[in-house]
């Protein structure tokens, strides 16, 4: 597998406590918590493809998918909770001059 790292958007694009899409094959979520951190997964909710990145509930390192409920740990992209059994693909985030890049 290769590891490609690719510009995502500029930090002051996510406000704290939130997440955006971003556009591409595959999109991915990135977000940023009120504790100033980056993270970044698969856009796509493993349950039935809402995108995370649009809209869900940033809590912590914790997301909510509103259409049903499902949380995901945005550090590890692992299922906390019915009805989402299939981990979120987790990405590295990098910091550099005011823009997020992410890695995997
Ligand atoms: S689509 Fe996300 S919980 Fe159902």
């Amino acid at each position: 597998m290769t590891t490609e790292r690719r510009f995502a958007c500029l930090a002051e694009d996510v406000a704290p406590g939130t997440a955006i899409t971003v556009p591409g094959d595959p999109p991915i979520a990135v977000y940023h918590t009120e504790e100033g951190e980056f993270y970044a997964t698969a856009d796509t909710c493993t349950h039935e493809k809402w995108s995370l990145g649009s809209d869900s509930d940033l809590e912590g390192c914790e997301v909510t998918c509103p259409l049903h409920m499902a949380r995901f740990d945005i550090r590890t992209g692992e299922a906390l909770c019915f009805p989402a059994t299939v981990a979120l693909r987790t990405y590295a985030t990098e910091i550099d001059d005011g823009k997020v890049f992410v890695v995997g």
